[in-house]
C-alpha cells in the first residue's frame, strides 16, 4: 500500500482564470479586470473576460471531473460575484452559481475545496486602499461569513487565501500582477500584515458560520531548499535555508507561515526587515494564529543548497525546464513535505502542483503531453516516498483541471489536464488526463506501471 485510503486525488482552478462571464449576473469588477486593461500588463493584451468559459460550461466540466474520477476539486469563489462592491450588498445570483456547482460536485461524489480568495480583489475595495487598509481584514471576514452561511452546510473544506507571497510580492511590490503597484517596504509589509489578519478573521468567520464542522487551511507558496546530497550537513543546510528570511526579499516561508501556525513573526525576519516591520496591535497574532486543521501549500520547484555555501547551486546547463522556464525538480515534493511536517506538525495537503507545456490538438484529435505525465509521475513518486517514511499527507491537487488564463502570461501557458480551444471553448482531455485517471483509480499503484501501457 502506498497512498493512504481516502487519499484526496484532486485538481484545482481559480475563478478569474477559468470563469469568464465578467459582466454577467451582477459580478462587480476586480483588480484583475483593471490590470488587464493596462497596455502591456498582460501578454498580448489577453484578459479573463471569457477565459475557459467555465461559468457557462460548468456542467460539462463537472462531467469531465467525474470521468477523471476526481475525489476532490479545489476552486475559488469570486468575491465580487458575491459582494459586487466587496462589502455590503449581497448578490444572490453570484452565490447561486457556486451553490449549483457544489450540488453538482456532491452529486458526483467529488469533495469541494473552496478557496475564498485567489487574487481577484474587488475593485471597489481597492479604491478604498485595498490591502493597505487595515479594514480589509473585516471586509474579508464579512465576505467569508456570507459564503459560509450559504455553503457551510455542504462544504467541509476551506482555504482562506491563495499565495499571499504572490499577490503581495508580484502585485504590490513588483507591479507585474494586479493591482500593479510598486510600493516600498513599509507599505508592502503593512499590506502583508493585513492579509495575515484577514486570514485569521476569515478562519474565525468560517468557524462561526459554517453549519457542518469546517476543516480549514490556507494555500501559501511552499518554498523549499533541497539538499545537494543526503549528507546530514546538507540536509541541515537545506532545512535552515528553507526556514530563513533574507532582507530584500518576500520570497520565504516563515514570514507568512510562522504567524499563522506558531503565533509569532520569525525573529530573523523581524531583524532582516527592520526598520520596515509592520505595526502589530495587541491581539493581532492571536487572531492570525487561529487554529487550522491541515497544512496546505502550493509547490512547483525548489533550489539545491550545500552546507557552507550560502547561495543556491547553479542549475546544470540544459536542466529540464517547463514552458514557464521553471526547473523540473521532483524531490521538492519529498523535502517540502518532510520539512513542513517537522516544523508545523499538521497533516499535509498539496493544493497545487503541475507544469505548463506546449500542448495542442494533434492530427489524430488527441493532445499528447508526455512531459506532463513524466513530470507528475516523478513528483508523485517523491510524495509517496515521504508518505512511506511516515509523513501524514492527505491529498494532492494537480494544477490545473483545464487550460486557463495564466495571469500576466495570458493564454500562452497551458497547465491543464484538459485542453481548451479558446475560440470555441471545446474541451479535449489530454493524454495526462487519461493517465491521471488510472493513477486515481489505482490509488497511486499505477505510478509503477509504464505510462505508455496505461491508456490508448
Ligand atoms: C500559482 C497560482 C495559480 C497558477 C499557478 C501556475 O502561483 O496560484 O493560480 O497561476 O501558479
Amino acid at each position: 500500500m502506498s497512498f493512504p485510503k481516502n487519499f484526496l486525488w484532486g485538481a484545482a482552478t481559480a475563478a478569474y482564470q477559468v470563469e469568464g462571464a465578467v459582466n454577467e449576473d451582477g459580478r462587480g469588477r476586480t483588480v484583475w479586470d483593471l490590470f488587464c486593461e493596462r497596455p502591456g500588463a498582460v501578454w498580448s493584451g489577453h484578459n479573463g473576460a471569457v477565459a475557459s468559459d467555465h461559468y457557462h460550461r460548468w456542467r460539462e466540466d463537472v462531467a469531465l471531473m467525474r470521468q477523471l474520477g476526481l475525489r476532490a476539486y479545489r476552486f475559488s469563489i469570486a468575491w465580487s460575484r458575491v459582494l459586487p462592491e466587496g462589502t455590503g450588498r449581497v448578490n444572490l445570483k453570484g452565490l447561486a452559481f457556486y451553490d449549483r456547482l457544489v450540488d453538482a460536485l456532491l452529486a458526483a461524489h467529488i469533495e469541494p475545496f473552496i478557496t475564498l480568495f485567489h487574487w481577484d480583489y474587488p475593485a471597489e475595495l481597492y479604491y478604498r486602499g485595498g490591502w493597505l487598509n487595515r479594514d480589509s481584514a473585516d471586509w474579508f471576514a464579512d465576505y467569508a461569513a456570507v459564503v459560509a452561511r450559504k455553503l457551510g452546510d455542504q462544504v467541509r473544506h476551506w482555504l482562506t487565501l491563495n499565495e499571499p507571497q504572490c499577490f503581495i510580492g508580484l502585485g504590490h511590490q513588483d507591479g507585474i500582477h494586479a493591482p500593479g503597484l510598486k510600493l516600498g517596504w513599509t507599505e508592502v509589509l503593512r499590506a502583508a500584515h493585513h492579509t495575515l489578519l484577514a486570514h485569521g478573521r476569515g478562519v474565525q468567520a468560517l468557524r462561526a458560520h459554517c453549519r457542518a464542522r469546517p476543516r480549514i487551511g490556507w494555500a501559501p507558496v511552499g518554498m523549499v531548499k533541497l539538499p545537494a546530497s543526503n549528507r546530514a550537513s546538507d540536509v541541515r543546510a537545506a532545512r535552515e535555508a528553507t526556514f530563513a528570511v533574507r532582507s530584500g526579499s518576500l520570497w520565504n516561508n516563515t514570514w507568512w507561515m510562522d504567524p499563522v501556525y506558531l503565533g509569532r513573526y520569525p525573529a530573523d525576519g523581524w531583524k532582516a526587515y527592520a526598520p520596515y516591520t509592520p505595526p502589530v496591535r495587541d491581539g493581532d497574532l492571536k487572531t492570525i494564529h487561529s487554529p487550522l486543521d491541515f497544512f496546505a501549500f502550493n509547490i512547483y520547484h525548489g533550489d539545491f543548497v550545500r552546507a557552507g555555501q550560502p547561495e543556491p547551486l547553479r542549475w546544470p546547463e540544459g536542466n529540464p525546464l517547463t514552458l514557464f522556464y521553471w526547473p523540473v525538480t521532483p524531490p521538492c515534493l519529498y523535502w517540502a513535505v518532510r520539512f513542513f511536517a517537522e516544523r508545523y506538525r499538521l497533516p499535509i495537503i498539496i493544493t497545487e502542483n503541475g507544469m505548463s507545456g506546449v500542448d495542442w490538438v494533434a492530427e489524430d484529435g488527441r493532445v499528447h503531453d508526455p512531459q506532463r505525465i513524466d513530470f507528475t509521475r516523478r513528483y508523485l513518486r517523491e510524495l509517496r516516498r515521504a508518505i512511506a517514511e511516515g509523513v501524514d499527507v492527505r491529498g494532492y491537487f494537480h494544477w490545473t483541471l483545464l487550460d486557463n488564463f495564466e495571469w500576466a502570461e495570458g493564454y500562452r501557458q497551458r497547465f491543464g489536464l484538459i485542453h481548451v480551444d479558446y475560440p470555441t471553448g471545446r474541451r479535449t482531455p489530454k493524454d495526462s488526463f487519461h493517465w491521471y485517471r488510472q493513477i486515481i483509480a489505482t490509488n497511486g499503484d499505477a505510478l509503477d506501471t509504464d505510462p505508455k501501457t496505461l491508456f490508448h
